[in-house]
């Protein structure tokens, strides 16, 4: 197997910097849209085989270093008891939002149902037959709580904060208890199979440094001690998080993600020499010519400066209307490149 990304987390040294991207799995690929026009997206997720195949369509089409888990962030809500709907262009959106202690009262400690069980079939399939490693992942709970809270993707996630501050004894259960669905589901993926798993904490950025420390980091830290059991490596990801980052480097994960917000090196100096990093191409660049696209990842190389531990990734994930051949020669570009950014 191509290992080249495990090694990566763990800062071992590596002969071409191993790129994957988030949302690999999607839109942007002509034969996902077309298993798209047969089946819905909850349905492909419920059939292993075809999510499976799914998973493996970047590897094939982009050569990438890694496959991550065909489902979505919102699949394990099942498994709380939580009904919502995967709507068109908005993600997730929960029929009954929780809000308060009597809401907190409908969520079910987390069992892993149907799908849950379907995605981790999934995971045994890929761990059979994927040339790279297997990326396992689940939204961290601070972003699972926004969904939760608002009932979809909102702007300011202002009604989850008001329940942080106003309802402070119902915000630590809900932590608690998406704290402990989140370390059952990602050990669940790591016995069947992943080799590694990633924590999207995409909405993070959104919050002060004190509150993150005190109102979302202790949740966080219980979940990667629970990881760290198992030996895989873990990646941390989250947007928006520049002013955070030295907050993100006294957890114990091996990889922080970082966006595009901050440059890489600026974002290595905050976080030091403990962690690997991963990130950081705007994906909006990447409906520009490929002319900018080659200028953009070449300075993000150089600013990696051939440091171990490097894991190119775009800072979020690929956006629909992106050209393939894009994406094809992005990963050629990186495998093909001298650690510092110019021609080996
Ligand atoms: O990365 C991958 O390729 C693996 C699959 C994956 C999906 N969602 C598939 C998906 C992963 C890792 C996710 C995570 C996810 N889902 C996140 C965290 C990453 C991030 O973007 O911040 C979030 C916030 C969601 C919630 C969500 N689900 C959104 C915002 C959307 C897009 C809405 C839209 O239609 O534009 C979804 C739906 C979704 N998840 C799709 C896919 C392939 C599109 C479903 C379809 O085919 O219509």
């Amino acid at each position: 197997m191509n290992d080249r990304l495990l090694r990566a987390c763990r800062r071992e040294p590596v002969d071409y910097t191993p790129v994957w991207f988030m949302r690999q799995a999607g839109r942007y690929l002509p034969e996902y849209r077309a298993l798209r026009k047969r089946y819905s997206f909850t349905e492909l997720c419920a059939q292993p085989e075809l999510a499976a195949q799914v998973a493996l369509l970047p590897v094939d089409r982009l050569g990438v270093d890694g496959a991550i888990v065909f489902a979505d962030l919102a699949t394990p809500f099942g498994g709380l008891g939580v009904r919502y709907e995967l709507q068109e262009g908005i993600g997730p959106v929960v029929q009954r939002p929780i809000r308060t202690e009597a809401d907190l009262q409908t969520l079910k400690p987390f069992e892993p149902d149907g799908m849950v069980e379907a995605v981790l079939e999934e995971i045994r399939l890929l761990a059979r037959s994927c040339p790279v490693p297997v990326i396992g992942f689940a939204g961290a709970p601070f972003t699972l709580a926004c969904y939760l809270v608002e009932g979809g993707r909102t702007r300011e996630y202002t009604r989850t904060k008001a329940m942080m501050y106003k309802a402070p004894a119902a915000w630590e259960r809900l932590m608690e208890l998406l704290g402990d669905a989140v370390t059952l589901y990602l050990r669940a993926q790591l016995a069947a199979g992943a080799h590694l798993v990633q924590l999207f904490d995409s909405w993070v950025g959104t919050l002060s440094p004190l509150d993150y420390a005190t109102k979302v980091l202790p949740y966080l830290t219980r979940i990667l001690a629970h990881c760290k059991e198992t030996g895989a490596p873990v990646i941390y990801f989250g947007t928006g998080t520049a002013g955070l980052l030295p907050l993100l480097a006294t957890m114990e994960v091996d990889v922080i993600g970082v966006d595009w917000r901050i440059a890489l090196d600026d974002a290595w100096e905050r976080i030091g020499d403990h962690h690997a990093i991963q990130g950081n191409l705007d994906p909006a660049v990447l409906l520009g010519p490929f002319e900018e696209v080659e200028r953009n990842a070449r300075d993000i190389l150089r600013r990696a400066g051939g440091r171990p531990g490097h894991i190119f990734n775009l800072g979020h994930g690929v956006l629909p209307e992106t050209p393939v051949d894009h994406l094809r020669r992005l990963v050629e570009l990186v495998h093909t490149s001298s650690p510092e950014g110019g021609n080996p």
